[in-house]
């Protein structure tokens, strides 16, 4: 097993490493990469990384000994409370990313429904194109998940099919602004009435979208309400690491009153050490994430801003527009950001994103399940507008190109063999074994993943999620 080198390396030597570290990675910039990045622009990213490393070395563990971090926190929430019409009153906090707003959002109902309402064993209701950062979050606070169909038109959950799954025990109602999956804003307003006339909590997601969704109704597209304004709010997550710009590490939870945000607190003075009080998860932490948000913001501004937003917007458009004059392909729902799921009818999008990334572009695929045929995703982003063209000609191409491919024997015939098995009888042995014979080993992925994709896509989702945390539990092995 690698051990420490008993000599440091020098500066050179450690430069040329982290270069080779990242020579299998997709590029950052230039738009070949159709998710995960949100890159600002040049100048942009200089003044966020000199922010970033500004505040490297401070820990926001103790806002007393470095106010800065506090001050630039709450600016960072008092902008983002004002960009979602937040009343007189509310509050919020700075979070490491999507997944821990989502998860605070759902550990404070679980507190209020227990000390408030006296509910001992709290429920949340969540439509099926939720993140799965509630089923994380209901699983790490052993709090009962209920899942609810959404239209298999519009991917948006139907109010009465909430209304109809709500019981005594319901704490939270979770809706998506807009989800992201499909990209489309669930009914908020009819929703949040409903959890409101039971005292239930209602939390918005907005961690992909609800930044931007202003910017997109300030330049005129049609925005169904979602923000504080919509009456039975009680709380709303936004990523200001995704359509924010700003460097990961970056989201806000917020929410309708500092009462609720109590609920959320944590605070420890029964050990022997200093007392902690964390209003997030996080205790130590580094300022950077919160410093360059801060630069980012006050960087960009409205203006900046609504300039991202309208590249975006044409870009949307004319992809749509594009996918559609492709033959075959549609897109699913009607997207009403940037984030848009496409499908074809004759051929599987498993190979297109296989002969797509020997194009060298790199996009999402999505499973089929809950009305929603397998897809390919794609997140846009203002280096998306400049790549329209190229990327549209490959598509056409790629679609060609695997018209009439059909999948490898292995996935008949595995197809055939699990059909009807009890995931839970697996054991660690049987799920390797499957792992090796889909080529899937820790050390590379095979060149192409489309049969791989289709036999996960056609396991039961809990045979899948058993394979992948096998695979993910070799994948971080030890460096020999
Ligand atoms: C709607 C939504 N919620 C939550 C998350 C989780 O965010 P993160 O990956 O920052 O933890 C995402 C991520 O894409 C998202 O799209």
């Amino acid at each position: 097993m690698l051990q420490l080198p008993k000599r440091g390396w020098s500066k050179e030597v450690i430069e040329r490493g982290l270069q080779e570290n990242r020579s299998g990675d997709m590029p950052v910039h230039g738009g070949r990469v159709w998710a995960y990045v949100y890159p600002a622009g040049e100048e942009i990213e200089a003044i966020q990384k000199r922010a970033y490393l500004e505040f490297l070395s401070e820990n926001a563990l103790d806002p007393t000994v470095f106010p800065s971090l506090r001050k630039m926190e709450n600016d960072v929430v008092a902008i983002a409370l004002s960009h979602m019409n937040a009343p007189e009153g509310a509050a919020g906090n700075f979070t490491s990313g999507g997944t821990e707003s989502c998860m605070l959002a759902v550990k404070t109902a679980r507190d209020y429904a227990r000390k408030v309402r006296g509910i001992a064993e709290p429920q949340i209701v969540v439509p099926v194109t939720a993140h799965a950062a509630f089923h994380k979050a209901a699983q790490y606070f052993d709090v009962e998940l209920i899942t609810v169909p959404v239209d298999e038109i519009t991917f948006k959950v139907r109010p009465e099919a909430v209304e109809a799954v709500l019981t005594d025990r319901t704490a939270l109602i979770v809706v998506s602004a807009p989800s992201y999956a499909h990209g489309v804003v669930d009914p908020v307003t009819e929703v949040a009435a409903l959890a409101k006339a039971r005292g239930i909590l209602c939390h918005v997601d907005g961690c992909i979208g609800a930044w931007l969704l202003p910017f997109f109704e300030k330049l005129g597209a049609p925005v169904p309400a979602f923000d504080f304004r919509v009456d039975g709010v009680t709380s709303l997550s936004m990523d200001l690491h995704k359509y924010g710009f700003c460097p990961k590490g970056a989201s806000v939870i917020l929410y309708r009153s500092k009462d609720l945000r109590k609920f959320q607190v944590f605070s420890c003075a029964a050990w022997t050490g200093y007392s902690v009080v964390n209003p997030t998860m996080l205790s130590t932490k580094t300022g950077g994430p919160v410093a360059a948000a801060w630069a980012t913001l006050h960087a960009l501004g409205e203006e900046g801003y609504l300039e991202k937003a309208a590249m975006m917007r044409e870009a949307t458009q004319k992809l749509i527009a594009g996918i559609a004059e492709i033959p075959s392909l549609s897109v699913l729902g009607t997207p009403e950001m940037t984030l848009v799921a496409f499908s074809s009818t004759e051929v599987s999008p498993f190979f297109v994103i296989d002969a797509m990334k020997k194009r060298n572009w790199y996009i999402q695929p999505q499973f089929d399940g809950h009305g929603s045929r397998a897809n390919i995703h794609l997140t846009i982003t203002p280096q998306s507008l400049a790549n329209v063209e190229p990327f549209l000609a490959d598509l056409r191409a790629a679609v060609e190109e695997v018209r009439g491919r059909t999948f490898g024997p292995l996935v008949a015939t595995l197809g055939a063999a699990l059909d009807g098995v009890d995931p839970t009888t697996f054991g660690d042995e049987m799920l390797g074994q499957m792992l090796a014979m889909g080529g899937l080993s820790p050390d590379a992925l095979p060149e192409e993943m489309a049969d791989v994709n289709a036999i996960l896509n056609s396991l039961p989702p809990a045979l899948t999620e058993k394979l992948l945390a096998t695979f993910v539990n070799d994948l971080f092995t030890p460096t020999a």
